[in-house]
């Protein structure tokens, strides 16, 4: 990979465990916490990708509750959860390697950025939360354009503030959606494989993949 100018990350499930959540209530929720935690994750998901398509766009903390209300309901989870689990969710864990590896990139001579579904706020409060301030050069939201990832406008954000071309990012996610969107857009995506995932049949097949980030340097 070469002439990589700025290297981009998606921030939920690929720097942040959207997991630690319902992990950190495990005693309480019981056995089914894993299960409920995937269901959560795949209905927040599900209702950005609709919103979008209906064009009833409402931010990531919006589609964040409501999905958590259906998912509570459907593994009938106490209502008294609801507050902890919410904020929780504020402050979600890296994954470990996460930032000394990122400190470790803040030395070279790359842009640094995250691209991403949350509000500035919630991105900003998670960065603070897990002391990584000063890393980034810049925090994206897809709420400069009002339309969720895999949209191409926002893979556009980056490339317009930098001015650069779309084969100078290397775009880091662990979601393979939006490892196929940044890609199909043109970016260099690397797919973050953590869990032995397989991968999407929509038209991209990322040059790389890895297994967290600490093979990054490896490959750029
Ligand atoms: C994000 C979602 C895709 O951070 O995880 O944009």
């Amino acid at each position: 990979m070469k002439n990589i100018k700025a290297i981009i990350f998606d921030a939920y499930g690929t720097l942040f465990d959207v997991n630690s959540a319902a992990e950190k209530c495990k005693d309480k929720i019981g056995d089914k916490w894993e299960g409920f935690a995937n269901y959560w994750r795949t209905t927040q998901l599900e209702y950005t990708w609709l919103r979008s398509l209906m064009k009833r766009h409402k931010n990531f903390w919006q589609v964040t509750e409501e999905s958590l209300d259906k998912s509570m309901k459907a593994y009938e989870i106490d209502s008294s959860m609801r507050n902890e689990l919410l904020d929780l969710y504020k402050i979600l864990s890296t994954f470990e390697e996460v930032p000394e590896v990122l400190k470790s990139l803040k030395e070279k001579n790359y842009k640094l950025a995250i691209l991403s579904n949350g509000t500035p706020s919630l991105l900003n409060q998670l960065v603070k939360s897990n002391n990584l301030e000063n890393i980034f050069d810049d925090i994206f939201s897809i709420e400069e354009v009002g339309v969720y990832k895999p949209d191409s406008k926002v893979y556009d954000i980056p490339i317009k503030k930098y001015n650069i071309k779309k084969n100078e990012v290397a775009f880091l996610s662990a979601n393979t959606w939006d490892v196929s969107g940044g890609g199909n857009y043109g970016y260099n995506s690397i797919w973050v494989n953590r869990n032995n995932n397989t991968f999407d049949n929509l038209d991209y097949v990322p040059k790389n993949q890895i297994k967290d980030l600490s093979k990054l340097l490896d490959i750029i």
